[in-house]
């Protein structure tokens, strides 16, 4: 099993990710940046994001902006709310995340949510003092979030850059209900940064100060709740679910979640199972995957019902998405904060605020988990055992030698002969065996070698990653014996 340095070695030897403006001694703590095969990576996984979820559910994908005004965050609650819970060092003046710090030094659950006065006397109690200097830490206070900045040339407005994706979607409701002939149930769905001024970043892409979110938000009528045209469809997939107070999790039917009262209705039992379905899209076994129920004491402030969906890690399980039943919150909030009427209207005249299911996927946590999930090691070699559909290539061309230009002009014409149609990667630098062990290390699944023979018997070797098993085919067969490795239908 990999450990997590062996992952972020793994990362900064590619270039998968690594420390935003790193050459600069002042670059700010969790920021990241993505290089060439992570940026390609982390796209594919939003493509299939897009497919098994916006596309196969008719969400609309939309592009919001970055900043908004200072009352749409008013209006939501952030400004108030979206707080964390700190301690400063009176020495040293490092600040702390208390219930962050009191979980790692006790092995106790300390909950974000619990009051200030609480955690203080929970840090006073365990006897703890600041981990860096030993200096004598303040009682806790609250710390918001939100990250502002200041627009305008000489009167200054204040701005925020946007702490999740999904408030766009709620304050854009109204245009989409006039523009995009929205039927309920209705999902707005986006892909994009956010920001959140973090007490201490750290683990890496696992908590950032600039991160990115998939998210969808469900728009629907509780009346109708459950009426899931495709419940049927998955109806008998069993979901993996820790309720709140229990140690051991439990494979509950979709169905099942509705009957037992584990969830509201249909629509939620349908879109846990969705949700579920994509990781292991993912290439994730279900044994990894759960939805953990979280009690009032957990849940966000504008969540009803809640589930965390967790991925056990290296480093345990870890949060990936937030579930969140957000009932007509935000909907309610913001016609009250721009004073438009943001209620859907029937043909029949009939008026609601809709109600809204929230999946809220950690995009960069995402990346981590795979990562964590397919890296393998033997011996000298590692690879990553990717899913084909989130490679970031399909394919890997070589020459046998970069030396011999009769190979590099042959590997040349067929990587632009294919490359139209494939996403394909060419190399010619070092030898075949550092090359097959780059491939190999950002998850490559075939690479195929051009040699002597292939000038003299028109063939050509592919080798697929996890096996390493070499196979000689028919140029004239490449485009076809590609499709058909790529799409599943045959194994090499
Ligand atoms: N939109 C929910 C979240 O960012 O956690």
């Amino acid at each position: 099993m990999a450990s997590y340095d062996d992952i972020v070695n793994l990362a900064l030897r590619r270039s998968l990710f690594y420390p935003a403006s790193e050459i600069y001694a002042s670059a700010p703590a969790g920021v990241y940046s993505f290089g060439p095969y992570g940026a390609a990576m982390r796209r594919k996984i939003i493509d299939l994001w897009r497919k098994e979820l916006v596309h196969k559910e008719n969400f609309l994908e939309l592009e919001g902006a970055l900043i908004l005004p200072e009352d749409v965050l008013k209006a939501s609650g952030h400004l108030t709310n979206f707080n964390d819970p700190m301690t400063q060092c009176t020495k040293c003046n490092t600040v702390h995340r208390a219930d962050k710090l009191l979980q790692e030094k006790t092995g106790k659950e300390f909950k974000e949510a619990q009051s200030d006065v609480e955690l203080t006397a929970a840090l006073r109690d365990n006897k703890l003092f600041c981990p860096k200097c030993k200096g004598q830490l303040s009682g806790v206070r609250k710390f918001n979030m939100t990250v502002s900045t200041g627009l305008g040339a000489v009167t200054k407005t204040t701005a925020y850059l946007r702490p999740e994706t999904c408030q766009t979607l709620f304050v854009d409701f109204l245009r989409m209900t006039k523009t995009m002939r929205v039927k309920l149930p209705q999902g707005l769905a986006q892909v994009g940064k956010v920001f959140r001024n973090e007490i201490s970043p750290r683990q890496t892409i696992l908590r950032e100060v600039e991160f990115a979110q998939m998210e969808a938000e469900i728009f629907f009528d509780p009346a109708f709740i459950d009426n899931v045209d495709s419940f049927d469809a998955v109806a008998d997939y069993k979901i993996n679910i820790l309720r709140t107070g229990k140690k051991e999790t439990e494979l509950v039917k979709a169905k099942e979640l509705v009957t037992q009262k584990i969830v509201s209705g249909k629509l939620i039992a349908y879109y846990l199972a969705r949700t579920q379905q994509l990781y292991e899209k993912y290439g994730f076994p279900t044994q990894k995957l759960r939805f953990r129920e979280l009690d009032g004491d957990e849940r966000a402030f504008y969540a009803k019902e809640a589930f965390d969906f967790e991925i056990e890690t290296s480093l345990g399980w870890v949060e990936l998405i937030a579930n969140n039943y957000r009932t007509d919150y935000d909907l309610k909030k913001h016609s009250e904060g721009s004073k438009k009427d943001l209620s859907y209207v029937y043909d029949t005249g009939k008026k609601i605020l809709p109600h809204v299911w929230e999946i809220s996927i950690g995009l960069d946590r995402t990346f981590y988990a795979i990562l964590d999930n397919s890296y393998r090691k033997e011996g000298e070699r590692t690879w990553l055992s990717l899913p084909i559909q989130i490679a970031p290539m399909q394919a890997a061309v070589f020459p046998l030698l970069s030396n011999k230009p009769e190979l590099v002009q042959k590997a040349q014409q067929i990587y632009k002969e294919l490359h139209d149609c494939y996403d394909l990667f060419y190399d010619d630098t070092g030898s075949i065996g550092k090359r097959y062990a780059r491939m190999d290390e950002v998850g490559c699944p075939f690479c195929i070698t051009i040699d002597f023979d292939s000038i003299a018997n028109g063939d050509v070797t592919i080798r697929e990653r996890d096996a390493t098993k070499q196979k000689r085919i028919k140029i004239s067969d490449l485009r076809q014996t590609l499709f058909e490795l790529i799409s599943g239908i045959k194994k090499l």
